[in-house]
């Protein structure tokens, strides 16, 4: 690098490759070290009694800060254009944390509908009976509807866009403008989970949100060998949370999960424009297909809010839906049960491709009416396309489909 060129001045995917806070002075390692230790140790009283006050920023207890957490949380800070970032034990930490920053009992939230499944029932069922917090799901495509159904007692917007299970988007920019017009400064914070768009797609705080979560398990990982997740946004939030929910909940990121997520970065910008080209190219030819009623996938231009899409996203990621020409149960096993590129199971976002049907989870847990109530269908398939080459995945959908 030439002495003029400070680090602020290289390109997103030369500092994501090179993660130059990691360079290490005494032996010249490639890779930054894990420090796999629980706690550190000082000279002296002074020295302890020091660190013990600036906790939140000095390597002085694990549950607090570890070193490759830290140098994890500022690479991911910096490719979300965020002040700060506090990682955490999983996605769901992440969000749970977040929202129990944000409320105190007596307290209301709006949401929006079809949230991330575990996320959905902390705030319906778990909040109101633990902590005395109630919360209104509202239809998300409006951005009315959030503003509608808030009261003088809300404090957060909770977003989800695309979500994970309808790819329905919210119109981060118009609910924020919106919220602000009204002001209705009791409104302290929107809080998007962002997981699906990744901070290379879609930067909710440059639209208005205060806090963007990530389950960091997903793309940002990308190896399908970590459960991580990160909050983001201005440094006295992240302190605060740092401080309190984390400090108290404990549910803190493991050094080696923090360097299997550094090590995943390094490769962010490369993995997502092949998981978007492989992606679409799938869902393209899904399309056309006479055995595929539809597809939801918010890059289409079939998808109901592709305008939306385009406006708020630079681009998309590679978890979508299909409904099966069929409702004969046997037929869609049979078609689930024969791809053999496609692993079954959950999760997404990882260098391999997957398949979930909704349908396998959800008609465990909800009534059929329900199930349809929610916008899912019998056939419904959800895939994450993964890094393997397209017409290889394209041929295991095409012989798959030939079983219905
Ligand atoms: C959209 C979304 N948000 C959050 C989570 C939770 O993340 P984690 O599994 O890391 O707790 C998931 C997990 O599947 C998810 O799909």
């Amino acid at each position: 690098m030439s002495a003029s060129k400070t680090p602020e001045d290289l390109r997103l995917e030369t500092r994501l490759a090179r993660q130059l806070a990691a360079t290490d002075p005494t032996y010249g390692a490639a890779a930054p070290p894990i420090y796999q230790t629980s706690t550190h140790t000082f000279a002296n009283w002074d020295a302890v009694a020091h660190a013990f006050d600036d906790r939140a920023n000095t390597a002085f207890y694990g549950r607090q800060l570890n070193p490759t957490v830290q140098l994890a949380q500022q690479t991911l800070a910096q490719l979300a254009g965020a002040e700060s970032a506090r990682l955490f034990g999983s996605g769901m930490a992440a969000i749970s944390a977040s929202l129990l920053a944000s409320v105190s009992a007596g307290d209301h939230i709006v949401s929006a509908n079809g949230v991330y499944g575990p996320a959905g029932r902390f705030m319906a069922d778990w909040l109101p009976v633990k902590a005395g917090v109630t919360t209104t799901f509202v239809q998300s495509m409006d951005p009315a509807a959030f503003l509608a159904a808030s009261t003088a007692k809300t404090r957060v917007i909770y977003l989800e866009t695309p979500s994970s299970g309808l790819f329905e988007l919210q119109d981060i920019a118009a609910i924020a403008r919106l919220v602000k017009e009204a002001g209705k400064q009791h409104i302290i914070r929107i809080i998007i989970d962002n997981t699906w768009a990744t901070p290379l797609k879609q930067q909710p705080l440059q639209l208005g949100a205060d806090l963007e979560i990530h389950s960091a398990s997903k793309y940002l990982g990308g190896h399908s060998d970590l459960i991580a997740g990160v909050v983001l946004g201005r440094a006295e939030l992240i302190e605060s949370l740092t401080n309190d929910e984390a400090e108290l909940l404990g549910a803190r990121a493991a050094p080696l999960d923090a360097w299997l997520l550094l090590r995943g970065l390094r490769t962010l910008p490369w993995r997502m424009q092949a998981h978007e080209e492989n992606g679409l190219a799938v869902a393209r030819w899904l399309e056309g297909h006479p055995k595929i009623r539809q597809v939801r996938h918010p890059g289409l231009p079939s998808h109901p809010q592709y305008a939306l899409a385009q406006q708020q996203m630079s681009g998309s990621s590679s978890l979508f839906s299909f409904e099966l020409d069929t409702d004969e149960l046997d037929s869609i096993k049979r078609f689930f049960d024969s791809l053999m590129l496609f692993g079954r199971g959950v999760s997404w976002g990882g260098h391999e491709s997957l398949i979930f049907a909704p349908a396998i989870s959800a008609l465990k847990e909800q009534t059929p009416e329900r199930f349809r109530a929610m916008g899912l269908n019998l056939s419904d398939m959800r895939v994450s396309v993964g890094l393997e080459h397209p017409d290889d995945l394209i041929a295991d959908l095409a012989q798959g489909l030939e079983q219905i």
